[in-house]
Parts: C-alpha cells; structure tokens; sequence
C-alpha cells in the first residue's frame, strides 16, 4: 500500500532524488524532521486542515494533499484554526473565486493570533495571473501559493516554504507528466474516487477549465487497475471514475483504450461492487458505452450527462458540437436500452445571446428528458474565454428571473421522477449517521438517490437492502428490508 514506506529509512545527507515520486517521499521524510522540532518545542503534533472548494476532482487532489500531510506527521482537523491550512480552490464561477477571498480574510484573523500559523493555495484559481497579482497585492499574509500541474509536488514545496520567508509562489503553465503513488488519505474507507484522466480539450466557449487543468491526458489502464485493486484490497467497494469527459478517455494514449474498454475490465475487479463515473459529455458517448452499462451488474444506473442548453443556436455558440436533437434521441437511446437509469444534468441560465425563446427550449429539454436532477448555474464571465468576449451579454436581472422559472420545472420534474420508486426495494451503500438525526443513516442507492434509514454506526460502508417508503422529493426515508427480494 502507499503508506508503507519507511521515510525513517530515507538519508537526508544524500541530495533529493530526480525521479518521482521518490523525490517526493524524500522531502515527507525532511518535512518530518520539522515536524520532530515542532513536537518537541510545543508538546503536541502541529494540526492540517484541507479544504476544497469545487469538483469531485479537487475532492480527490485534496485527499492526495491530505495523505501527504498525514505522513508527514499532521495531526488532521476540519478547524481551520489549525497550524497549516491549504485552500484547494476552483475558479468555474466567479462566486467560488469570491468565497476563497473572504475565507482568507477569516484566515488572516486566525493567522494573528497563531503567528507561526502557515497559509497555502492551490488549484484551479491559482492557474490565473490576475489572481496571483491580487494575491500579492492584497494577501501578502498568505505563505505558499501553487497550482494545479505541479501539485504532485506538494511536499517539496511545503519543504521550501518552512525553509524561506514571505510568499512562496510556484506555477506551472503546463505539463505532461501524471505522478503515480503519492500518498493519499481517503475521506471514506468504503469509496473512492479514482482520477482516469486530466486536463480538457474541449474549450465549451463559457469555460475556464481547460485554460486552468491543461491538455487532456489519461492514466495507462494498468495503472488505473492497480490503483483499484488495492483499494478494493483496503476496503473499498465503489469507485467513482472521474475526468472532465470520461468518454474520450484513453485516446491520447500511445496504444488507446476505449473508456468502454477500461470500464469493462474495471467490472472484472473481484470484490469491487459498485462503478460510478463521471462527467460525460454527450458527443462522445458511445453506443459500446450504452451497451457496457446494460450488461454490467456493477455499473451504477446513473448518468450525468450535463446539456447547458436546450437550445441548438447556444449550444453551437457555446462550443458543445451536438444539437437539441441529437442530445435527445442519445438520452432515447439510453432509456430505451437502461430503462431504470437516473439521468442528471448540467444547466447554465443567460449564456451571451440567450432569448427567452432559448430559456424556452432548456425548459422544455427539462420536461422531455425527465431529469431525475439538475444542477442549474447562472452564466459566469470568466476572464478568457471567447464566451467573455460576446458582445450580448445577458443584463443580471433577465438572467436570475430566467434561473427562477428553470429551477422550478427541474424540481417539479426530479420530484415525479423520485416518487416512481415509492414502495420498491433497493441496495443502498450505506454512506454515514446522519449530521441532524443520529439515529438515521443515509445511503445512497444504485442510481444515485439518498435514502435516510433507522440505525447506527455498524451499517456505515455496508451494502442493505431498504424499503423506500416516503418519498421527499430529492430524498427517501426508508427501512433496512429485513425480507429477501431485491427489486
Ligand atoms: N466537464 C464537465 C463540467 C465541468 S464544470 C462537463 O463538460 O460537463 C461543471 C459545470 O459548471 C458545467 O457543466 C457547467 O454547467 C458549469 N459551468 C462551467 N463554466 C461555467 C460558467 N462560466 N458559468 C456558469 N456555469 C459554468
Ligand atoms: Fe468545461 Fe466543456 Fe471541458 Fe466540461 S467539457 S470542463 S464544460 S470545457
Ligand atoms: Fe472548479 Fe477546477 Fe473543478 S475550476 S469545477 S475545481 S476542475
């Protein structure tokens, strides 16, 4: 496993290794001398805290940050009154650009009463100069600062920062090299999620991330395989495969694999349960795809298939390459193949140029596809991208009062979608006690669906069997099913 390494073995007399990621393990064993000191100057461990902001992506970068700090000796917390803290940030909406910066003036606060206290960023906001030039302006308080491509190198920054003064600041434009390895420390011993690819290729003329992730690049399929099997190996029976378009996965690489491909061999994992993935994006979805889920018994019924538009005219403006019509009999084709699939989506309201007749379409997008939830965004202007440059920008009120009447017909229709389920009973992987009832647990269903059921701790990481009994719109309240029919 990855924390078997003895870092109390590694000779620190000898100059750091250039491979990776020995380099790396090199610069965990330095930073735990510091830690050592630290230990002994204050009688206790010095304390970490990760916090995300954005994708399933950043959750996983973060839980590699985690890992890297938990070997190097942290004491992990979720107070951000801690001895180091690490924003790992997400820059897709200017609202989560605004929420780092307030954070950080909190930290500041924090900072003042614990001067030795250590503040770092990282992520996709920090890909952008204009951030680092506010950053330095304006937060000369914060001591590390680096971004996404070189994050594998955490460890060795962190080591450079304890050793200089003042802000530290390293950003990567780009690279090629994936990093395989690093530690990881997983907020779930049952799940996980698993990187296939990185980067984007696609440029949707709204969006920031393929300027702050870089080129397209997937992992070799042994390697995501192995990753898997030891997981498996440690606990785990779901894995999320994730990647900003899961289906084109594998056409960058010298000898290419199909996503279908890799999911099949990712099925014929023993002990794996449960396969989920994402995102899709609807012009590469394969019929093999399609074909793949049908037959599989461990691929989730569930596809997030994010739309953006219903319109065709701002769906080519918006660089998406599949019309209204052609996005609508793919989901036809998939309900008609996988009939108890949950579909999800992606929506954005006020797109440069969009008519009311537009936000028409998206609305009546809604009510054909069914979508069993929508996750519906207000256009953002991101610095950049052509979206920014349009000429027709939407004024805010049309966009909000768009969102308003959006939202409604997605709830009305994601609440039908969940009552058909009423009465059935289904597999739940057991997720976690409830935050607001300890005497529930929440589960998650095959196709994506919470259910709230009676009962403790020992079911957490479990797979049961529960009676969906009362349907609250997005969630169930249930019962573990004590007979034996699984429907
Ligand atoms: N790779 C995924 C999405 C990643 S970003 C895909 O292609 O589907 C997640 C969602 O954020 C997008 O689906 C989109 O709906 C939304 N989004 C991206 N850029 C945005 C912007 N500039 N303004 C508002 N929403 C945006
Ligand atoms: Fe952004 Fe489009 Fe890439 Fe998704 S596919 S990350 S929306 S550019
Ligand atoms: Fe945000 Fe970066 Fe993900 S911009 S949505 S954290 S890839």
């Amino acid at each position: 496993m990855f924390d078997e390494i003895d870092f109390g073995r590694i000779d620190l007399e000898e100059a750091p290794p250039l491979e990776e990621p020995a380099r790396q393990f090199y610069f965990i064993a330095k930073c735990r001398e510091w830690v050592k000191d630290f230990e002994e100057k204050h009688g206790r461990l010095p304390k970490a805290c990760v916090t995300t902001f954005g994708c399933q992506m950043n959750a996983r970068d973060s839980e590699k940050l985690s890992g890297i700090l938990r070997d190097i000796g942290y004491e992990m917390t979720e107070d951000e009154r801690a001895d180091f803290v690490i924003f790992n940030t997400c820059t897709v909406r200017d609202n989560a650009n605004q929420r780092v910066y307030g954070r950080l003036g909190e930290l500041n606060g924090y900072k003042r009463r614990n001067p030795g206290m250590k503040i770092a960023l990282c992520g996709c906001m920090m890909q952008e100069p204009e951030v680092i030039e506010k950053l330095k302006k304006s937060y000369p308080f914060v001591d590390l600062v680096f971004g996404t491509h070189n994050i594998y190198k955490f460890a060795e920054l962190l080591c450079r920062s304890f050793e200089s003064q003042g802000m530290l600041i390293d950003i990567w434009k780009e690279t090629d090299k994936i990093v395989e390895d690093l530690p990881v420390e997983r907020k779930y011993p049952f799940k996980s999620g698993i990187n296939i690819m990185f980067g984007c290729d696609n440029f949707c003329s709204y969006c920031i991330v393929p300027y702050v992730r870089g080129r397209e690049r997937s992992r070799e399929p042994e390697d995501i395989l192995r990753e898997i099997r030891r997981l498996v190996a440690d606990g785990v029976v779901e894995v999320m495969l994730l990647g900003q378009n899961v289906n084109s996965y594998g056409k960058t690489l010298d000898k290419p694999v199909a996503f279908a491909e890799l999911l099949r061999q990712v099925e014929g994992i023993e002990g794996l349960k449960r396969i989920r993935f994402m995102t899709s994006h609807p012009k590469d979805l394969s019929p093999e795809l399609i074909q793949v889920m049908k037959e599989s018994e461990k691929i989730c019924r569930h596809l997030h298939l994010p739309l953006q538009s219903g319109s065709t005219e701002i769906l080519r403006r918006m660089n998406r390459r599949y019309t209204r019509e052609q996005y609508l009999e793919l989901v036809q084709k998939i309900r008609g193949e996988i009939p108890d699939i949950a579909i999800t989506t992606d929506i954005i309201v006020g797109f440069p140029g969009e008519t009311p007749e537009d936000l028409e379409q998206t609305i009546d997008m809604v009510r054909r596809v069914k979508y069993d939830n929508a996750f519906t965004f207000i256009y953002s202007k991101r610095t950049g991208t052509p979206a920014a440059a349009m000429e027709d920008q939407v004024p805010e009120a049309q966009m909000k009062e768009g969102f308003d009447r959006l939202l409604k017909v997605v709830q009305e229709t994601a609440r039908e979608q969940a009552a058909k389920l009423q009465g059935r009973v289904m597999e739940a992987l057991i997720e976690e006690v409830n935050e607001n009832d300890p005497s529930l647990v929440t589960g998650r269903l095959f196709d994506n669906r919470i259910v709230h059921v009676p009962g403790d701790a020992s079911l957490v990481g479990k797979l049961m069997p529960v009676s969906l009994e009362e349907c609250h719109g997005f969630y169930y309240m249930g019962r573990i099913y004590k007979g034996d029919v699984l429907c």
